[in-house]
């Protein structure tokens, strides 16, 4: 299944391209949200009304359109893809491919994506038999492309041979099988903390923290993306929920830790939340009144440690404890005291000084704590720690299922 896979369809101008909203359909019914990105040759045969009703979202046809761009950035419609899907790849669109070309939108695309890119070729057969096609075919693939057929059958021009392009269902199926082979993670459970708690003074007020939230549900995606099935307990934010992801929402500490426990056990555990350490002892039932020139004092007691929890050895620990440490002084130094207290496996260390604008920002710089080193991450975007951190958990985990580390925790 395609559960929460972002697909990005550019559909170009062949006459299969009449094929691409049952294609849109079938996708769409796998679990995938699809947007479709048109060449101006494809509206010949499939008009952007028909898909962006299929889809369900608009269409991008031009690469000189400013509404787009204000809307969405064109780079942007590949950042936000899991995939790229040619379909139907003409000889021309593949020509242009092969070549570095990008004389309009989907080609331009096609050159800035750093996302895996998948094409199902449709031409006439002597097209797809020439030499320069060839040619352009084995260069893409020499370059990662995945194909999808052709098939050999009937074709619009009444000659017969492979050219065809793949029916949907088995589109369809070779974008499963893709993502089925680059999912490492499968079979596993994750559970990940994200987001602040709001530790309650009275019923208006609470104590809070300034994190957004960002950070652990870009975490939550890239662990499902990468095949585990993952649970986010996620504390009060303003993003949408993951897609693919269960995710319960907390308000404090005490019940994340519950929500956390009731989702145990687990293989992996990843603790982005930036949990309260105190809460007021006593909430006061009702809204405290101010009186005169009197300040209400509070006593506080100490909120259950989530992460210290999960790393306390036994048959219900996860075999992978991953923290993180927001410091804004020492940062390796008390990270990796924290590795310590905590008997977690990793921490990943971030500089939350107000400068490094890592709480609430879209950028972070981490470092990868562990028991035998440390890791400088560049500065980069939350997404792509996420992302660097889901592989480099899915090759502990590959590791410790081949035994190639027996024992290892770093
Ligand atoms: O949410 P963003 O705006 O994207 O910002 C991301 C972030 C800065 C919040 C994130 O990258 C981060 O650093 N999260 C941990 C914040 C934190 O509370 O750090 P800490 O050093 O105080 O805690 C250490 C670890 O113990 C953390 O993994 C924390 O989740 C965990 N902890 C702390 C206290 C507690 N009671 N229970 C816990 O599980």
């Amino acid at each position: 299944m395609l559960i929460g896979k972002r697909i990005l369809l550019i559909v170009t101008g062949g006459i299969a391209a009449y094929k691409t909203p049952e294609l849109v359909r079938q996708l769409i019914k796998a679990g995938a949200r699809v947007r479709c990105v048109m060449s101006q040759g494809a509206e010949q045969f499939v008009t952007p009304l028909s898909l962006a009703s299929v889809s369900g979202d608009k269409v991008y046809t031009d690469l000189f359109s400013l509404t787009d761009e204000h809307e969405m950035g064109h780079i942007n419609l590949s950042r936000q893809a899991d995939v790229l899907l040619v379909a139907p790849a003409t000889a021309n669109t593949l020509a242009k491919m092969a070549h570095g070309m990008a004389d309009n939108l989907a080609t331009t695309l096609l050159l800035a994506t750093d996302k895996p890119v998948l094409a199902a070729p449709a031409m006439n057969v002597r097209m797809w038999e020439h030499a320069a096609t060839q040619d352009n075919v084995e260069l893409l693939k020499a370059r990662g492309v995945h194909l999808i057929g052709p098939d050999e059958g009937d074709m619009a021009c009444g000659e017969w041979g492979e050219g065809r392009m793949s029916e949907p269902h088995a589109i369809v199926q070779a974008v499963v099988d893709f993502f089925d082979a680059d999912a490492p993670l499968k079979g596993l459970r994750a559970v990940v903390t994200s987001g602040p708690t709001h530790e309650p003074i009275d019923p208006v007020r609470y104590i809070a923290n300034r994190s957004s939230g960002k950070q652990g549900h870009a975490i939550a995606q890239a662990l499902h993306d990468l095949g585990a099935q993952v649970t986010l307990v996620s504390g009060p934010v303003a993003l949408p929920d993951p897609v693919g992801v269960t995710t319960h929402h907390v308000q404090t500490a005490r019940q994340m830790k519950t929500a956390v426990d009731a989702v145990l056990p687990v293989d992996i555990a990843v603790c982005a939340a930036a949990v309260a350490d105190w809460r007021v002892d006593g909430e006061a039932e009702q809204k405290i009144k101010k009186s005169g020139t009197q300040s209400p004092s509070f006593s506080t007691v100490q909120n259950p440690d989530i992460l210290a929890s999960l790393s306390i050895p036994g048959a219900a620990r996860p075999r992978l404890v991953v923290g993180f440490a927001a410091e804004t002084e020492s940062v390796i130094e008390h990270a990796r005291a924290k590795l310590a207290k905590k008997g977690c496996d990793w921490i990943c260390a971030n500089d939350v000084s107000s400068s490094t604008n890592t709480f609430g920002g879209d950028d972070n710089t981490v470092h990868l704590v562990t028991r035998t080193g440390v890791d400088d991450w560049p500065r980069q975007s939350k997404l792509c720690v996420a992302r660097q951190l889901a592989r480099r958990i899915a090759d502990h985990m590959r590791k410790q299922d081949t035994s190639e580390q027996p024992g290892e925790t770093a």
